[in-house]
């Protein structure tokens, strides 16, 4: 017999604009804009930029880098994480992180980030343990703002789901 189709519910505030952020909140998302000038994308024109806001207050950012070689490219999300576990593996934990993007020639738009950055995104959060808030730029000007990564993938594929060492 058929059961009731589950349903999940998803977690986020919707803010009007970049003035009902924080302080805080503010400098985060300012850098991830600023970030976009320093975007590598010939190919696609489509600038993105990732900030990371460190708990010790320091900021780290990324940009998307293309490739002619084009799957050798990366997002700005990952090329944000991947560079700052890399620079400083001991890193203070990341206690904010926005993503803004916008045209070569154009405004800011909506920047949801890909499927293969919200997996490295979970692998980052849940390595130091504790919750990463997330702000993107969404339709007509407003602002998500999710409490958790995690909250944007569910039915994820963790270190969980991989054999423990000396099992099986
Ligand atoms: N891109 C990102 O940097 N982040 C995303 O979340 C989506 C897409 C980049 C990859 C590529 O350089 C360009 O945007 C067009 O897909």
């Amino acid at each position: 017999m058929a059961r009731t189709p589950r349903q999940l519910a998803l977690a986020y505030d919707e803010l009007d604009a970049p003035t009902d952020l924080s302080p805080t909140e503010l400098r985060v998302w300012d850098a991830a804009r600023a970030a976009t000038a320093r975007a590598y994308a010939p190919y696609s024109r489509f600038f993105v930029g990732a900030a990371l806001l460190l708990a010790d207050g320091t900021v780290f950012q990324g940009t998307n880098q293309e490739n002619a070689a084009y799957p050798s490219g990366l997002c700005a999300e990952r090329t944000a994480l991947f560079g700052l576990a890399a620079a400083q593996p001991d890193h203070p934990p990341i206690v904010g992180m926005a993503v803004a993007a916008r045209p070569a020639e154009g405004d800011f738009g909506p920047a949801m980030p890909c499927g293969a950055c919200r997996q490295v995104m979970l692998e980052y959060e849940s390595r130091q343990g504790q919750p990463i808030p997330l702000l993107l730029p969404s339709r007509h000007g407003s602002i998500m703002r999710f409490a958790s990564l995690a909250d944007l993938m569910p039915f994820t594929f963790s270190a969980n789901d991989l054999p423990k060492n000396g099992e099986g």
